[in-house]
């Protein structure tokens, strides 16, 4: 039973209230427990004075009491919100720490992509925007009601007891009995099921949709923003109709629960009436114990469990998808240092991989040695797997058989940190963040100069300023064409070649420039990486041509392997290819020679 209550969100909410802010929470605790002893003791206060009263004793004291009690009852509630609303935010804050933390601190991506933690990604991103419930600086204030209640209604309950012995146990048992016979209404019940997480999700896509840039485009043109509204409409309604379901009262246990209490209050009252005729009960006792046997009606529901549940249900997710992600995303990191290597080569032993959520293997037998300081351009068909060799090379996975070694040493034995510190990429998918361009490019830091001669190797000096935020959402900011975030891509990893990067790994790195900036650029990223190891994915071949060696990427194997000349002395796949891609451009020139034309 402990152990049950302990796995609960419920208990993993209060236990996370301490964690975000101990001293607010101490605070919260201590208010709640005076506010709910205070229906009690006004109780007894009320008793009090009415005792007095009759029996002409005097009023000073127990007038005082219930004055106190009153003033207390009306201070304490708004001081009670404030403190709420404050550890509301700072526990949603301190949530939303623990998730970025556990998000970033894995240092594989494996745990980003696995849908097993989707759906609690999602609820745990977004729990506080307010749109599946109210934000913890809200709920707080409905938490805090509903166990003012209870512990009002315990302390109703143990005053009531003075009179009889069977008196709470009747009562109170009544009380209670509601959360068993209501239990279909989820008085106690979590309301989260995965069906409510499922639609959550949704909702959360057609609300990202709708907001974000991103999909602003494509919802214009193709006539989908009356369908986006409508999706999270729909799903959002499902949403509250999943929860509406859970917690929908039945008329039969309303009956049940109407009638027992009815008896157990008829009762009670009854007795304290008759002991009242009698003369046993005094008028001031029968005062106190009226209005015990009201409050202990306390008990009974109250808005907390449904402002708990919604409430709770992010901390669960939270506090699971930290260790969850963990092994999901682990890498071990080896010992050795990655200082100065490759000094003699990059091999690719016999690898063979598979992503974690899908079965069908990418690589299944590849084994490729380059030559340190040597340039490998890879060609291949889309998803032949290209890009996925350039993952495993940055050690973002691992493979499930063979090995990436360099300079003969299986990379899991270096330390990950100095094995990435060793290379750099521009990946197909870049991403561009909006900060200035100067740590665009040097995200790390760098000498202007450097970044400044980066940016000139890779034809973007005259973008912007250096301190210029490359978004528009900014003061001042500024946003780039696709062509020209390619170059600032570019830029990047020829900084990090400047400051002694030793791989270099080019993904479709030119693909959004004009052909003649893709041909001047080309140049002069031969130029600057003449001394690294160069990794080159492409489906330009006029780019390719000029790598050392070409591999040609399918069914998971390198195919074929040379130079350019040796591959079409082949007169196999690349040489197909290549002449597929130069017929294009009519009379077999290649695209190199339309921009000589040019
Ligand atoms: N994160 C992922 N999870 C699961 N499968 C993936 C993931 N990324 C890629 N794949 C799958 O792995 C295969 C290889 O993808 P990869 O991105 O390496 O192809 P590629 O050769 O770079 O293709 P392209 O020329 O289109 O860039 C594809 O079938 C793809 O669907
Ligand atoms: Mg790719």
């Amino acid at each position: 039973m402990l152990a049950r209550i302990q796995a609960s969100n419920g208990w993993k909410f209060f236990a996370v209230l301490g964690r975000a802010d101990a001293p607010l929470a101490l605070a919260w605790w201590a208010v709640l427990g005076v506010r709910g002893v205070l229906p009690a003791v006004f109780a007894v206060a009320m008793g009090l004075v009415v005792g007095a009263v009759q029996h002409g004793a005097p009023l000073a004291g127990p007038v005082g009491l219930v004055g106190v009690v009153f003033v207390l009852l009306q201070v304490l509630s708004p001081m009670h919100q404030a403190i709420g609303t404050n550890l509301g935010s700072r526990t949603a804050g301190w949530l939303y720490d623990q998730l970025t933390a556990a998000c970033v601190g894995p240092p594989g991506m494996g745990h980003l992509e696995d849908p097993r933690l989707t759906t609690d990604l999602t609820m745990a991103r977004d729990f506080d925007l307010g749109i599946s419930g109210p934000p913890l600086s809200i709920s707080m204030g409905f938490i805090a009601s509903g166990l003012v209640e209870m512990v009002g209604g315990i302390g109703a309950t143990l005053v009531l007891g003075a009179y009889a012995w069977w008196a709470p146990l009747l009562l109170a048992g009544a009380w209670l009995a509601t959360h068993w016979l209501l239990r279909e209404s989820a008085v106690w019940r979590d309301r989260n099921t995965e069906a409510v997480r499922e639609a959550e999700r949704h909702a959360d896509y057609a609300y990202q949709l709708a907001v974000n840039p991103p999909a602003a485009k494509e919802l214009r043109l193709f006539g989908l923003a009356a369908w986006t509204v409508e999706r999270f409409k729909g799903r959002r309604r499902r949403l509250f109709e999943l929860q509406w379901e859970a917690t929908r009262l039945r008329e039969r246990p309303v009956l049940w629960s109407l009638l027992l209490v009815l008896g157990a209050n008829l009762v009670v009252f009854g007795a304290m009436a008759l002991d009242a005729a009698s003369g046993k009960l005094e008028l001031g006792r029968l005062v106190t114990f009226a209005t015990a046997a009201v409050g202990t009606s306390m008990i009974a529901f109250g808005g907390l469990s449904w402002a708990l549940d919604s409430a709770s249900a992010p901390v669960g997710a939270v506090l699971r998808l930290k260790p969850a992600m963990q092994p999901a995303g682990a890498l071990p990191s080896g010992t050795r240092s990655a200082g100065g290597i490759p000094a003699r080569e990059v091999r690719f032993r016999n690898l063979k991989f598979a992503y974690p959520n899908n079965p069908e293997r990418v690589l299944d037998g590849f084994d490729l040695t380059i030559p340190a300081g040597s340039s490998l351009a890879i060609v291949g068909q889309n998803g032949a797997g290209k890009t996925t060799l350039a993952k495993l090379l940055c050690r973002l996975y691992d493979p499930q058989a063979g090995a990436i070694e360099i300079d003969g040493v299986d990379l899991r034995e270096f330390d990950l940190e100095s094995w990435r510190s060793r290379l750099t990429a521009v990946f197909q998918d870049f991403t561009r963040f909006e900060l200035a361009l100067r740590d665009n490019v040097a995200p790390r830091g760098a000498p202007d100069e450097l970044i400044q001669s980066a940016l000139a190797q890779a034809g973007a000096s005259h973008l912007a300023a250096l301190d210029t935020t490359l978004a528009k959402g900014y003061q001042g900011g500024t946003d780039l064409s696709g062509g020209q975030w390619q170059r600032v891509a570019l830029a990047r990893a020829l900084c990090a070649v400047q400051l002694g990067a030793g791989v270099v790994l080019l993904d479709e790195p030119t693909a959004q420039l004009d052909v003649r900036g893709e041909a001047e650029i080309f140049d002069r990223i031969l130029q600057a990486t003449r001394r690294t190891t160069t990794i080159l994915i492409s489906h330009r071949f006029s780019t390719v041509r000029h790598a050392d060696r070409i591999c040609v990427l399918e069914h998971g194997k390198a195919i074929e392997l040379g130079s350019h000349d040796d591959l079409m002395a082949l007169g196999g796949r690349y040489r197909t290819m290549f002449e597929l891609q130069a017929s294009r451009f009519g009379n077999g020139a290649d695209e190199e020679h339309l921009d000589e034309a040019n």
